[in-house]
Protein backbone atom coordinates (compact mmCIF):
# COMPACT_ATOMS: atom_id res chain seq x y z
CA UNK A 1 0.00 0.00 0.00
CA UNK A 2 1.06 3.72 -0.59
CA UNK A 3 0.96 4.11 2.81
CA UNK A 4 3.06 1.48 4.59
CA UNK A 5 6.41 3.99 4.53
CA UNK A 6 4.09 5.92 6.88
CA UNK A 7 3.50 3.13 9.03
CA UNK A 8 6.45 1.97 9.56
CA UNK A 9 7.53 5.27 10.11
CA UNK A 10 4.75 5.71 13.14
CA UNK A 11 5.76 2.30 14.44
CA UNK A 12 9.36 3.83 15.06
CA UNK A 13 8.67 6.99 16.32
CA UNK A 14 9.88 8.24 18.84
CA UNK A 15 6.46 9.51 20.33
CA UNK A 16 4.85 6.07 19.62
CA UNK A 17 3.79 4.08 22.95
CA UNK A 18 5.46 0.74 21.42
CA UNK A 19 8.29 -0.02 19.07
CA UNK A 20 8.38 -2.32 16.41
CA UNK A 21 9.51 -4.77 17.93
CA UNK A 22 6.70 -5.24 20.50
CA UNK A 23 3.89 -2.49 19.46
CA UNK A 24 1.07 -3.38 21.26
CA UNK A 25 2.97 -2.04 24.91
CA UNK A 26 0.41 0.56 25.55
CA UNK A 27 1.58 3.23 28.45
CA UNK A 28 1.88 2.15 31.89
CA UNK A 29 -1.29 4.14 32.78
CA UNK A 30 -3.45 2.68 30.17
CA UNK A 31 -6.56 1.13 30.87
CA UNK A 32 -5.83 -1.58 28.58
CA UNK A 33 -3.37 -3.13 31.08
CA UNK A 34 -6.15 -4.32 33.48
CA UNK A 35 -7.13 -7.35 32.98
CA UNK A 36 -11.16 -6.52 33.51
CA UNK A 37 -10.90 -4.84 30.16
CA UNK A 38 -11.78 -7.70 27.99
CA UNK A 39 -9.55 -8.65 24.84
CA UNK A 40 -11.33 -10.50 22.19
CA UNK A 41 -11.61 -11.70 18.39
CA UNK A 42 -15.23 -11.98 16.56
CA UNK A 43 -16.29 -14.20 13.96
CA UNK A 44 -19.90 -14.51 12.03
CA UNK A 45 -20.90 -17.68 11.03
CA UNK A 46 -21.92 -17.31 7.10
CA UNK A 47 -18.32 -15.58 7.05
CA UNK A 48 -16.77 -18.98 8.07
CA UNK A 49 -18.72 -21.81 9.32
CA UNK A 50 -19.04 -23.29 5.47
CA UNK A 51 -21.41 -26.77 5.15
CA UNK A 52 -24.20 -24.58 3.80
CA UNK A 53 -25.98 -27.50 3.52
CA UNK A 54 -25.11 -30.06 6.15
CA UNK A 55 -26.90 -31.82 8.90
CA UNK A 56 -30.57 -29.80 7.63
CA UNK A 57 -29.18 -26.06 7.92
CA UNK A 58 -31.79 -24.49 5.31
CA UNK A 59 -31.17 -21.96 3.07
CA UNK A 60 -30.56 -17.99 4.30
CA UNK A 61 -30.11 -14.90 1.67
CA UNK A 62 -27.12 -15.02 1.80
CA UNK A 63 -26.59 -17.97 -0.10
CA UNK A 64 -29.12 -17.11 -2.66
CA UNK A 65 -27.43 -13.74 -3.16
CA UNK A 66 -24.36 -14.99 -3.41
CA UNK A 67 -25.30 -17.32 -5.55
CA UNK A 68 -26.95 -14.23 -8.36
CA UNK A 69 -23.84 -13.53 -10.60
CA UNK A 70 -22.41 -10.08 -10.44
CA UNK A 71 -23.74 -9.66 -6.75
CA UNK A 72 -19.81 -11.08 -4.84
CA UNK A 73 -17.05 -10.15 -6.36
CA UNK A 74 -15.55 -12.98 -8.00
CA UNK A 75 -18.48 -15.20 -7.63
CA UNK A 76 -17.46 -16.49 -4.10
CA UNK A 77 -20.04 -18.23 -1.87
CA UNK A 78 -19.62 -18.96 1.82
CA UNK A 79 -20.32 -22.82 1.13
CA UNK A 80 -17.43 -23.76 2.23
CA UNK A 81 -15.72 -20.68 3.60
CA UNK A 82 -13.38 -21.32 6.62
CA UNK A 83 -14.67 -24.91 7.00
CA UNK A 84 -15.19 -24.00 10.78
CA UNK A 85 -18.05 -25.99 11.00
CA UNK A 86 -15.56 -29.37 10.56
CA UNK A 87 -12.36 -27.76 12.31
CA UNK A 88 -14.05 -25.47 14.90
CA UNK A 89 -12.64 -27.37 17.50
CA UNK A 90 -8.74 -26.66 16.21
CA UNK A 91 -9.78 -23.15 15.92
CA UNK A 92 -10.98 -22.61 19.83
CA UNK A 93 -7.45 -24.75 20.53
CA UNK A 94 -5.64 -22.07 18.14
CA UNK A 95 -7.78 -18.79 19.66
CA UNK A 96 -7.17 -20.28 23.24
CA UNK A 97 -3.35 -20.83 22.67
CA UNK A 98 -2.96 -17.02 21.72
CA UNK A 99 -4.51 -15.95 25.02
CA UNK A 100 -7.56 -14.24 24.26
CA UNK A 101 -10.69 -13.75 27.20
CA UNK A 102 -13.70 -13.16 24.79
CA UNK A 103 -15.15 -14.51 21.52
CA UNK A 104 -17.73 -12.99 19.64
CA UNK A 105 -19.38 -15.30 17.46
CA UNK A 106 -23.09 -15.36 15.86
CA UNK A 107 -25.43 -18.14 15.50
CA UNK A 108 -26.72 -19.53 11.75
CA UNK A 109 -30.37 -18.93 12.30
CA UNK A 110 -31.12 -21.30 9.42
CA UNK A 111 -29.19 -23.97 11.11
CA UNK A 112 -31.32 -24.58 13.86
CA UNK A 113 -34.84 -24.33 13.10
CA UNK A 114 -37.22 -25.85 10.48
CA UNK A 115 -39.75 -23.45 8.40
CA UNK A 116 -42.15 -24.38 11.24
CA UNK A 117 -40.16 -23.10 13.29
CA UNK A 118 -39.18 -26.51 14.41
CA UNK A 119 -35.54 -26.92 16.62
CA UNK A 120 -33.09 -28.68 13.83
CA UNK A 121 -31.29 -30.87 16.97
CA UNK A 122 -28.14 -30.87 14.53
CA UNK A 123 -27.90 -27.43 14.40
CA UNK A 124 -28.20 -26.88 18.00
CA UNK A 125 -25.97 -29.24 19.14
CA UNK A 126 -23.17 -27.79 16.50
CA UNK A 127 -23.81 -24.41 19.29
CA UNK A 128 -23.97 -26.43 22.50
CA UNK A 129 -20.80 -28.53 21.51
CA UNK A 130 -19.00 -24.80 20.28
CA UNK A 131 -20.39 -23.04 23.52
CA UNK A 132 -19.21 -25.72 26.00
CA UNK A 133 -15.79 -25.96 25.14
CA UNK A 134 -16.00 -22.53 24.71
CA UNK A 135 -16.59 -21.99 28.36
CA UNK A 136 -14.01 -25.08 29.40
CA UNK A 137 -11.17 -22.89 28.51
CA UNK A 138 -12.72 -20.11 30.21
CA UNK A 139 -13.58 -17.69 27.33
CA UNK A 140 -15.91 -15.22 27.89
CA UNK A 141 -18.76 -15.62 25.01
CA UNK A 142 -20.55 -13.32 23.17
CA UNK A 143 -23.22 -14.65 20.70
CA UNK A 144 -24.78 -12.60 18.66
CA UNK A 145 -27.98 -13.91 16.93
CA UNK A 146 -28.69 -12.22 13.57
CA UNK A 147 -25.43 -11.13 11.38
CA UNK A 148 -27.46 -10.71 8.15
CA UNK A 149 -27.83 -14.65 7.51
CA UNK A 150 -31.71 -14.60 7.68
CA UNK A 151 -33.68 -18.01 6.30
CA UNK A 152 -34.54 -17.40 2.66
CA UNK A 153 -37.81 -19.04 3.42
CA UNK A 154 -38.69 -15.59 5.41
CA UNK A 155 -37.63 -13.49 3.04
CA UNK A 156 -39.33 -15.26 0.51
CA UNK A 157 -42.27 -13.86 2.97
CA UNK A 158 -40.69 -10.07 2.65
CA UNK A 159 -37.88 -10.87 5.19
CA UNK A 160 -37.53 -7.36 7.48
CA UNK A 161 -40.39 -5.83 5.11
CA UNK A 162 -42.83 -8.08 6.75
CA UNK A 163 -43.62 -6.99 10.24
CA UNK A 164 -43.69 -11.13 11.39
CA UNK A 165 -40.04 -11.23 10.70
CA UNK A 166 -39.51 -9.64 13.60
CA UNK A 167 -42.20 -12.37 15.80
CA UNK A 168 -40.23 -15.43 13.87
CA UNK A 169 -36.91 -13.47 15.16
CA UNK A 170 -38.33 -13.76 18.77
CA UNK A 171 -39.49 -17.28 18.52
CA UNK A 172 -36.18 -17.74 17.41
CA UNK A 173 -34.07 -15.93 20.37
CA UNK A 174 -36.69 -17.88 23.08
CA UNK A 175 -35.41 -21.39 21.64
CA UNK A 176 -31.91 -20.08 21.48
CA UNK A 177 -31.96 -18.62 25.22
CA UNK A 178 -33.93 -22.25 26.06
CA UNK A 179 -31.41 -24.34 24.68
CA UNK A 180 -28.12 -22.82 25.06
CA UNK A 181 -28.34 -20.70 28.32
CA UNK A 182 -25.24 -21.01 31.00
CA UNK A 183 -23.10 -21.33 27.98
CA UNK A 184 -23.54 -17.58 27.11
CA UNK A 185 -22.08 -14.40 28.87
CA UNK A 186 -23.82 -11.93 26.42
CA UNK A 187 -26.46 -12.10 24.08
CA UNK A 188 -26.51 -9.95 21.09
CA UNK A 189 -29.66 -9.51 19.19
CA UNK A 190 -28.61 -8.12 16.35
CA UNK A 191 -25.30 -7.34 14.54
CA UNK A 192 -25.36 -4.12 12.60
CA UNK A 193 -28.93 -3.19 11.97
CA UNK A 194 -28.13 -0.53 9.67
CA UNK A 195 -26.03 -2.24 7.33
CA UNK A 196 -29.43 -5.37 7.13
CA UNK A 197 -31.35 -2.35 6.74
CA UNK A 198 -29.96 -0.08 4.28
CA UNK A 199 -27.23 -2.36 2.30
CA UNK A 200 -30.10 -5.28 2.18
CA UNK A 201 -33.22 -2.85 1.15
CA UNK A 202 -32.03 0.73 0.76
CA UNK A 203 -29.27 0.46 -1.97
CA UNK A 204 -29.14 -3.19 -2.53
CA UNK A 205 -25.49 -4.00 -2.02
CA UNK A 206 -25.98 -6.82 0.51
CA UNK A 207 -28.78 -9.30 0.51
CA UNK A 208 -31.63 -9.26 -0.19
CA UNK A 209 -30.48 -6.69 -2.94
CA UNK A 210 -33.48 -4.37 -2.79
CA UNK A 211 -32.72 -0.45 -3.34
CA UNK A 212 -35.53 1.39 -1.95
CA UNK A 213 -34.96 4.10 1.11
CA UNK A 214 -38.33 3.56 2.21
CA UNK A 215 -37.86 -0.15 2.53
CA UNK A 216 -34.62 0.61 4.67
CA UNK A 217 -36.68 2.36 7.27
CA UNK A 218 -39.27 0.11 7.30
CA UNK A 219 -36.70 -3.12 7.45
CA UNK A 220 -34.72 -1.23 10.29
CA UNK A 221 -37.81 -0.48 12.11
CA UNK A 222 -38.88 -4.02 11.76
CA UNK A 223 -35.49 -5.27 13.22
CA UNK A 224 -35.61 -3.52 15.91
CA UNK A 225 -38.25 -4.65 16.64
CA UNK A 226 -37.46 -7.74 16.62
CA UNK A 227 -34.85 -7.19 19.13
CA UNK A 228 -36.87 -5.45 21.38
CA UNK A 229 -39.30 -8.33 21.34
CA UNK A 230 -35.91 -10.99 21.92
CA UNK A 231 -34.89 -9.35 25.13
CA UNK A 232 -37.52 -10.27 27.27
CA UNK A 233 -37.19 -14.04 25.91
CA UNK A 234 -33.08 -13.63 26.72
CA UNK A 235 -33.76 -11.92 30.35
CA UNK A 236 -36.50 -14.52 31.48
CA UNK A 237 -34.52 -17.82 30.01
CA UNK A 238 -31.29 -16.60 30.48
CA UNK A 239 -31.61 -14.07 33.39
CA UNK A 240 -27.45 -14.42 34.21
CA UNK A 241 -26.25 -13.24 31.09
CA UNK A 242 -26.17 -9.93 29.57
CA UNK A 243 -28.17 -8.80 27.03
CA UNK A 244 -27.56 -6.07 24.27
CA UNK A 245 -27.46 -5.25 20.31
CA UNK A 246 -24.22 -4.50 18.34
CA UNK A 247 -24.51 -1.38 15.80
CA UNK A 248 -21.78 0.18 13.39
CA UNK A 249 -21.31 3.71 13.71
CA UNK A 250 -19.76 6.13 10.97
CA UNK A 251 -17.76 9.36 11.68
CA UNK A 252 -18.62 11.77 8.98
CA UNK A 253 -16.49 15.45 9.15
CA UNK A 254 -17.08 18.25 6.72
CA UNK A 255 -15.13 19.37 3.81
CA UNK A 256 -15.11 22.84 4.43
CA UNK A 257 -16.36 25.56 7.56
CA UNK A 258 -19.39 26.36 5.00
CA UNK A 259 -22.42 26.12 7.00
CA UNK A 260 -24.11 24.01 4.27
CA UNK A 261 -21.34 20.64 4.38
CA UNK A 262 -21.16 21.42 8.32
CA UNK A 263 -24.94 20.52 8.25
CA UNK A 264 -24.03 17.60 5.75
CA UNK A 265 -21.50 16.12 8.17
CA UNK A 266 -24.38 16.26 11.24
CA UNK A 267 -26.91 14.48 8.57
CA UNK A 268 -24.12 11.88 8.18
CA UNK A 269 -24.04 10.95 11.37
CA UNK A 270 -27.89 11.36 12.02
CA UNK A 271 -28.14 8.68 8.89
CA UNK A 272 -25.18 6.38 10.23
CA UNK A 273 -25.83 6.54 14.34
CA UNK A 274 -28.67 8.40 15.52
CA UNK A 275 -31.10 6.39 13.12
CA UNK A 276 -29.76 3.46 14.90
CA UNK A 277 -29.38 4.98 18.36
CA UNK A 278 -31.97 7.28 18.92
CA UNK A 279 -34.94 4.91 19.06
CA UNK A 280 -33.26 2.23 21.09
CA UNK A 281 -32.23 4.92 23.75
CA UNK A 282 -34.72 8.17 23.36
CA UNK A 283 -37.54 5.73 21.67
CA UNK A 284 -38.06 7.89 18.76
CA UNK A 285 -36.22 8.12 14.95
CA UNK A 286 -34.20 11.54 14.37
CA UNK A 287 -36.78 14.24 12.60
CA UNK A 288 -33.83 14.96 10.05
CA UNK A 289 -33.66 11.55 8.76
CA UNK A 290 -36.85 12.03 7.03
CA UNK A 291 -35.02 15.41 5.56
CA UNK A 292 -32.68 13.42 3.55
CA UNK A 293 -35.67 10.71 3.03
CA UNK A 294 -38.62 12.80 2.38
CA UNK A 295 -41.55 10.23 3.12
CA UNK A 296 -39.41 7.54 3.98
CA UNK A 297 -41.33 7.22 7.20
CA UNK A 298 -41.95 3.78 8.50
CA UNK A 299 -45.22 2.52 9.69
CA UNK A 300 -44.70 2.56 13.84
CA UNK A 301 -47.33 1.01 16.05
CA UNK A 302 -48.82 2.06 19.16
CA UNK A 303 -46.17 0.50 21.78
CA UNK A 304 -43.25 -0.27 19.25
CA UNK A 305 -41.08 2.59 20.28
CA UNK A 306 -41.25 1.84 24.25
CA UNK A 307 -40.58 -2.17 22.83
CA UNK A 308 -37.48 -1.22 21.19
CA UNK A 309 -35.99 1.19 23.67
CA UNK A 310 -36.14 -1.06 26.61
CA UNK A 311 -33.05 -0.79 28.41
CA UNK A 312 -29.61 -2.79 27.85
CA UNK A 313 -27.15 -4.51 29.66
CA UNK A 314 -24.45 -3.38 27.41
CA UNK A 315 -23.92 -1.42 23.65
CA UNK A 316 -21.41 -3.25 21.18
CA UNK A 317 -19.93 -0.55 18.76
CA UNK A 318 -18.23 -1.48 15.68
CA UNK A 319 -16.16 0.75 14.40
CA UNK A 320 -14.20 1.00 10.87
CA UNK A 321 -13.36 4.66 9.55
CA UNK A 322 -14.25 8.41 8.44
CA UNK A 323 -16.68 9.52 5.90
CA UNK A 324 -15.40 13.58 4.75
CA UNK A 325 -18.56 14.74 3.37
CA UNK A 326 -19.90 17.71 1.71
CA UNK A 327 -23.69 19.53 1.09
CA UNK A 328 -25.06 17.35 -1.95
CA UNK A 329 -26.50 21.01 -2.95
CA UNK A 330 -29.80 19.71 -1.70
CA UNK A 331 -31.01 18.04 1.63
CA UNK A 332 -28.34 15.48 1.76
CA UNK A 333 -24.55 14.98 1.77
CA UNK A 334 -21.40 13.83 -0.76
CA UNK A 335 -18.55 12.00 0.13
CA UNK A 336 -15.58 13.69 -0.82
CA UNK A 337 -12.75 11.42 -0.65
CA UNK A 338 -9.82 13.02 1.44
CA UNK A 339 -6.45 12.78 -0.97
CA UNK A 340 -3.76 11.65 0.49
CA UNK A 341 -4.56 10.11 3.78
CA UNK A 342 -3.51 5.99 4.90
CA UNK A 343 -5.98 3.61 3.60
CA UNK A 344 -6.85 0.17 4.30
CA UNK A 345 -7.06 -2.83 1.40
CA UNK A 346 -11.13 -1.67 1.20
CA UNK A 347 -10.25 2.03 0.63
CA UNK A 348 -11.29 2.56 3.93
CA UNK A 349 -9.48 5.96 5.46
CA UNK A 350 -7.93 4.72 8.75
CA UNK A 351 -9.20 7.75 11.35
CA UNK A 352 -8.69 6.38 15.27
CA UNK A 353 -9.71 9.58 16.68
CA UNK A 354 -13.31 9.26 14.72
CA UNK A 355 -14.03 6.26 17.36
CA UNK A 356 -12.97 8.32 20.51
CA UNK A 357 -14.88 11.03 19.00
CA UNK A 358 -18.05 8.91 18.59
CA UNK A 359 -17.68 8.09 21.94
CA UNK A 360 -17.53 10.79 24.03
CA UNK A 361 -19.82 12.41 21.87
CA UNK A 362 -22.54 9.28 22.64
CA UNK A 363 -21.73 9.76 26.21
CA UNK A 364 -22.75 13.40 25.75
CA UNK A 365 -25.91 12.64 23.79
CA UNK A 366 -27.44 9.33 25.10
CA UNK A 367 -28.32 9.80 28.90
CA UNK A 368 -28.92 6.22 29.78
CA UNK A 369 -26.52 4.50 28.00
CA UNK A 370 -25.08 1.26 28.57
CA UNK A 371 -21.77 0.24 29.34
CA UNK A 372 -19.91 -0.07 26.07
CA UNK A 373 -18.00 -2.95 24.03
CA UNK A 374 -16.06 -2.26 21.00
CA UNK A 375 -17.65 -5.41 19.43
CA UNK A 376 -15.72 -5.11 16.12
CA UNK A 377 -12.57 -2.95 14.91
CA UNK A 378 -10.03 -4.19 12.32
CA UNK A 379 -8.93 -3.76 9.02
CA UNK A 380 -8.54 -5.93 5.42
CA UNK A 381 -4.81 -5.75 3.84
CA UNK A 382 -3.85 -8.20 0.91
CA UNK A 383 -1.68 -10.52 3.31
CA UNK A 384 0.86 -12.91 1.76
CA UNK A 385 2.16 -16.00 3.57
CA UNK A 386 6.11 -15.84 3.00
CA UNK A 387 8.87 -18.72 4.47
CA UNK A 388 5.92 -19.56 6.82
CA UNK A 389 5.17 -15.70 8.06
CA UNK A 390 2.44 -12.87 7.05
CA UNK A 391 4.09 -9.69 8.16
CA UNK A 392 0.86 -7.49 8.48
CA UNK A 393 2.11 -4.02 9.55
CA UNK A 394 -0.52 -2.20 8.62
CA UNK A 395 -3.11 -3.84 11.14
CA UNK A 396 -0.49 -3.87 13.61
CA UNK A 397 -0.37 -0.53 13.56
CA UNK A 398 -4.21 -0.18 12.94
CA UNK A 399 -5.08 -1.85 16.04
CA UNK A 400 -2.23 -0.14 17.85
CA UNK A 401 -4.14 3.46 17.21
CA UNK A 402 -7.26 2.17 17.95
CA UNK A 403 -6.70 1.16 21.22
CA UNK A 404 -5.07 3.96 22.15
CA UNK A 405 -8.31 6.41 21.28
CA UNK A 406 -10.04 3.20 23.39
CA UNK A 407 -8.36 4.39 26.01
CA UNK A 408 -8.48 8.12 25.59
CA UNK A 409 -12.20 7.86 25.50
CA UNK A 410 -12.17 5.78 28.69
CA UNK A 411 -10.05 8.01 30.12
CA UNK A 412 -12.82 10.86 29.12
CA UNK A 413 -15.20 9.03 31.13
CA UNK A 414 -16.81 6.78 28.55
CA UNK A 415 -17.45 3.25 30.08
CA UNK A 416 -16.02 0.76 27.94
CA UNK A 417 -15.51 -2.28 29.13
CA UNK A 418 -13.69 -4.39 26.35
CA UNK A 419 -12.29 -4.82 22.69
CA UNK A 420 -13.02 -7.63 20.03
CA UNK A 421 -10.81 -7.56 17.38
CA UNK A 422 -12.22 -8.38 13.56
CA UNK A 423 -11.67 -10.46 12.65
CA UNK A 424 -10.13 -14.02 14.53
CA UNK A 425 -9.25 -15.53 10.67
CA UNK A 426 -9.50 -13.76 7.02
CA UNK A 427 -13.34 -15.13 5.98
CA UNK A 428 -15.78 -14.54 3.16
CA UNK A 429 -15.94 -10.52 3.20
CA UNK A 430 -19.79 -10.07 1.94
CA UNK A 431 -19.68 -8.50 -1.33
CA UNK A 432 -16.05 -8.82 -1.66
CA UNK A 433 -15.63 -12.21 -0.81
CA UNK A 434 -12.37 -13.35 -0.10
CA UNK A 435 -10.08 -11.07 -1.66
CA UNK A 436 -10.61 -9.05 1.59
CA UNK A 437 -8.29 -10.30 4.17
CA UNK A 438 -9.45 -8.75 7.84
CA UNK A 439 -7.97 -11.99 10.05
CA UNK A 440 -4.94 -11.81 12.36
CA UNK A 441 -4.94 -15.43 11.37
CA UNK A 442 -4.51 -16.26 7.63
CA UNK A 443 -6.43 -18.95 5.42
CA UNK A 444 -5.00 -20.37 2.52
CA UNK A 445 -8.45 -21.34 1.14
CA UNK A 446 -6.76 -23.73 -0.57
CA UNK A 447 -5.89 -26.15 2.22
CA UNK A 448 -7.47 -24.73 5.28
CA UNK A 449 -4.11 -23.93 6.48
CA UNK A 450 -4.16 -21.33 9.22
CA UNK A 451 -0.98 -19.50 9.86
CA UNK A 452 -0.31 -16.98 12.62
CA UNK A 453 -0.12 -13.54 11.05
CA UNK A 454 2.35 -10.74 13.28
CA UNK A 455 -0.69 -9.03 14.35
CA UNK A 456 -1.64 -12.25 16.17
CA UNK A 457 1.74 -13.34 17.73
CA UNK A 458 2.23 -9.78 18.77
CA UNK A 459 -1.13 -9.55 20.33
CA UNK A 460 -0.90 -12.88 21.93
CA UNK A 461 2.22 -11.72 23.86
CA UNK A 462 0.66 -8.25 24.93
CA UNK A 463 -1.99 -10.99 26.25
CA UNK A 464 0.27 -12.88 28.24
CA UNK A 465 2.33 -10.05 29.91
CA UNK A 466 -0.93 -8.50 31.26
CA UNK A 467 -1.91 -11.97 32.47
CA UNK A 468 1.46 -11.72 34.22
CA UNK A 469 1.37 -8.51 35.41
CA UNK A 470 -2.17 -9.39 37.23
CA UNK A 471 -0.66 -12.95 38.99
C1 LIG B 1 -18.87 -5.38 9.51
C2 LIG B 1 -19.51 -6.73 9.65
C3 LIG B 1 -18.53 -7.87 9.73
C4 LIG B 1 -17.35 -7.66 8.80
C5 LIG B 1 -16.76 -6.29 8.95
C6 LIG B 1 -15.56 -6.01 8.10
O1 LIG B 1 -19.74 -4.50 8.91
O2 LIG B 1 -20.28 -6.78 10.82
O3 LIG B 1 -19.23 -9.06 9.46
O4 LIG B 1 -17.68 -7.97 7.51
O5 LIG B 1 -17.72 -5.33 8.70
Amino acid sequence: MANDTSVVLDAHSPNSPGSLADPFTPPADSSLWREDFLLGVATAAYQIEGAVHEDGRLSSIWDTFSATPGKVLAGDTGAVACDHYHRWEADIDMLAGLGFQGYRLSIAWPRVMDAAGVPNRKGLDFYKRLLTRLKEKGITTFVTLYHWDLPQHLEDRGGWLNRDTAYRFADYADLMSRELAGTVDAWATLNEPWCSAYLGYGNGHHAPGLANERFATQALHHLLLGHGLAVPALRANDPASQKGIVANVGRGTANSNSAADQRAAQLFEVQHNAWILDPLFKGEYPQALFELWPGAEPLVLDGDMRTISAPLDFLGINYYFRTNVASDGAHGFTDVPLEGVERTQMGWEVYPDGLRDLLTGFKENYANLPPIYITENGMASNDQVTDGKVDDTQRISYLKRHLAAVDQAIKAGVNIRGYFVWSLMDNFEWAFGYERRFGIVHIDYTTQQRTLKRSAELLAKFLKERKAQAS
